[in-house]
């Protein structure tokens, strides 16, 4: 039966490498490999919008990616699965509970209720969390000294640390969806893990 899989983790866990590793083992089967924002034409023109635009109301952007991940679910998913081909999604709701609700804090509560009728009751069967600690994710992103960190890399911190507190506030209520893997690993021993729950479902 085809599964609907998303990949979840904060910006420098490594999720980039995992998707494109994921990808070449995978390419030979039934599976769809998407992503948030983007995966349609319109999430791809307000991708643009939403990473690199002006600086937008909160609530305005969760409405934002709200839109983007109804087309996404419309227009590519729920056909997807319905054809029983399986779905891996860079990056889903999650996403926006933990990064809008936590991090910008619009509320988890307010950005579950904006997204409802954009996900239609679609949950993913797996979520695959790359978890990595919100320091050495900054150093990973920034590429800098810790004892270098600057006001600017302090904020960036609290954010890293808001939107971790989200995503393991929603492992905490829904933990049998989740694969949390130690993104501190080896690459291929991320790879292994990650493959091998996914080839459990597909
Ligand atoms: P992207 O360039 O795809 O990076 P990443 O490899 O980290 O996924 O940028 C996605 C960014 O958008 C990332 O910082 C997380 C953010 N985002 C939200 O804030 N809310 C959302 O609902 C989604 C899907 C992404």
């Amino acid at each position: 039966m085809a599964a609907f899989i998303s990949i979840e983790g904060t910006d420098g866990s490594g999720k980039t490498t995992l998707m494109k590793a994921l990808k070449s083992v995978l390419q030979d089967k039934p599976v769809l490999f998407t992503r948030e924002p983007g995966g349609t034409d319109f999430g791809n023109a307000t991708r643009d919008i939403l990473l690199h635009g002006q600086k937008i109301d909160p609530i305005s952007e969760v409405y934002l990616f709200a839109a983007t991940r109804r087309q996404h679910v419309v227009e590519i998913i729920k056909p997807a699965l319905h054809k029983n081909v399986s779905v891996i999604s860079d990056r889903f709701l999650d996403s926006s509970i933990a990064y809008q609700g936590a991090g910008r804090g619009v509320g988890e509560k307010l950005v579950e209720d904006i997204n409802r009728s954009a996900v239609e009751g679609l949950e993913p069967d797996l979520t695959i969390f790359l978890d990595i600690e919100p320091q050495k994710e900054l150093d990973r992103v920034h590429n800098i000294r810790t004892d270098e960190v600057n006001r600017l890399d302090n904020e960036a911190l609290d954010f890293y640390e808001r939107v971790k507190g989200g995503y393991d506030r929603i492992i905490e209520k829904t933990p049998n969806r989740f694969l949390v893997i130690d993104a501190s690993q080896t690459e291929e021993l991320i790879q292994r893990q990650a493959l091998s729950a996914i080839m459990n479902l597909i």
